[in-house]
């Protein structure tokens, strides 16, 4: 049996694996509720979702499982557009929306939902964990998750990030490394300056704050677990590993990338949402990647491709769509999330007692 450690007592789990976050969709209430059952934490990707979208997701959970869980928001400021840098991406992405049948540009409405009705919502819900990344919640927010017992989860990239979350009152902090799929979750440095491996960046992190860290980034089977813990991590956060179980709901054809993957196909950038993420390397990434910096920041630049993104889905184009996935993408395997877990502890209890011996 894996040791308890005290982000099992923090969080209530048995195991300490967090199934990632995975905002737009892959982060069902079944894979939530399946992990979180399984002994894990199960995690509802909530940033792209209104806030009684939120409210309907976490009752959807909790009829799924008693079971602690955690709920994660993107912690945005109120966007400031730019209107000549809008009008350069809109005409940069005009081809590819003519390509996909969609008529010219019409400015979105809103860029984002609004982090306030979305931290009310989960508040109000009175959630097992909160998790956040892309940003840091003041001292207010902390007071009124400690106030409802709801535990705190801080992503952070550098070790900076992490003492930030610390000095907050976050009660574990996520540290990403940069083989991680998805989002960067920098907020204090330098973007690239902030491409820390794992390995690197989970024992300086560790020794830096007391409160338990999570390592992050690259971790797909019970070596990768073995190793963080051995390297001072108290548990682990994966993203990639989970979104080829069946009850993860992304587009097959991003699947079925993710089986056929190599470890040098992926690439961080920031050509489609405007904020830099690590993705598989399609013909969206080729076409843009080299003027990315022409578009405008997260969120503006991701509302501008979310009808591309949709009418892509449609036309079954994966080659258009944003493939997140972290560089242990080629050791993905398809396996319900309740046996993931349960191979995933059996995996790194063994590799644990192999060093051990
Ligand atoms: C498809 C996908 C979507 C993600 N969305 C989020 C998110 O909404 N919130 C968040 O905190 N992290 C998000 N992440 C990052 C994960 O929390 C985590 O850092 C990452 O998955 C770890 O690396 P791995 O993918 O190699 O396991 C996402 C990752 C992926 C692969």
């Amino acid at each position: 049996m894996f040791p308890a450690n005290v982000l099992n007592k923090t969080l209530g789990i048995n195991f300490p694996i967090v199934q990632a976050p995975m905002a737009g969709g892959a982060t069902t209430p079944e894979l939530v509720a399946a992990v979180s059952n399984a002994g894990a934490l199960g995690s509802l990707g909530a940033a792209l979702l209104a806030p009684d979208a939120i409210v309907s997701s976490i009752s959807a959970i909790r009829a799924l499982t008693d079971r602690p869980f955690n709920v994660n928001l993107f912690v945005l400021d109120v966007p400031q557009p730019d209107p000549d840098q809008i009008a350069r991406a809109v005409e940069i992405l005009q081809p590819l929306r003519g390509e996909l049948g969609l008529p010219p540009s019409q400015l979105p409405v809103k860029y984002c939902e609004d982090f306030a009705g979305q931290v009310e919502a989960v508040l109000e819900a009175r959630v097992p964990v909160v998790s956040f990344t892309f940003g840091i919640i003041d001292e207010a927010v902390a007071a009124a998750c400690k106030a409802r017992g709801t535990k705190i989860i801080g992503t952070a990239t550098t070790v900076a990030e992490a003492k930030a979350w610390e000095s907050v009152g976050a009660d574990a902090v996520c540290v990403q490394g940069s083989e991680a799929g998805g989002h960067r979750g920098t907020f204090l440095g330098d973007f690239n300056a902030s491409m820390i491996g794992t390995m690197a960046l989970v024992p300086q992190a560790a020794d830096a704050v007391s409160v338990p860290v999570l390592a992050a980034g690259g971790i797909m089977d019970g070596r990768g677990i073995g190793a963080a813990i051995v390297l001072g991590a108290s548990g682990c956060q994966l993203g990639t590993a989970f979104l080829t179980c069946p009850e993860a709901a992304i587009h097959p054809g991003w699947k079925s990338a993710l089986r056929g993957a190599r470890e040098d196909q992926t690439l961080v950038t920031r050509a489609f949402t405007g904020r830099p993420a690590r993705g598989l390397i399609n013909d969206y990434m080729r076409r843009f990647n080299s003027i990315q910096h022409e578009f405008p920041p997260y969120p503006i630049q991701m509302a501008l491709i979310w009808e591309i993104r949709q009418a892509a889905a449609q036309a079954n184009r994966p080659e258009l769509l944003s493939l997140w996935a972290g560089q242990g993408a080629p050791m993905s395997r398809d396996l319900p999330a309740a046996k993931l877990v349960d191979e995933l502890m059996q995996e790194a209890e063994r590799a644990l007692n192999a060093m051990s011996r």
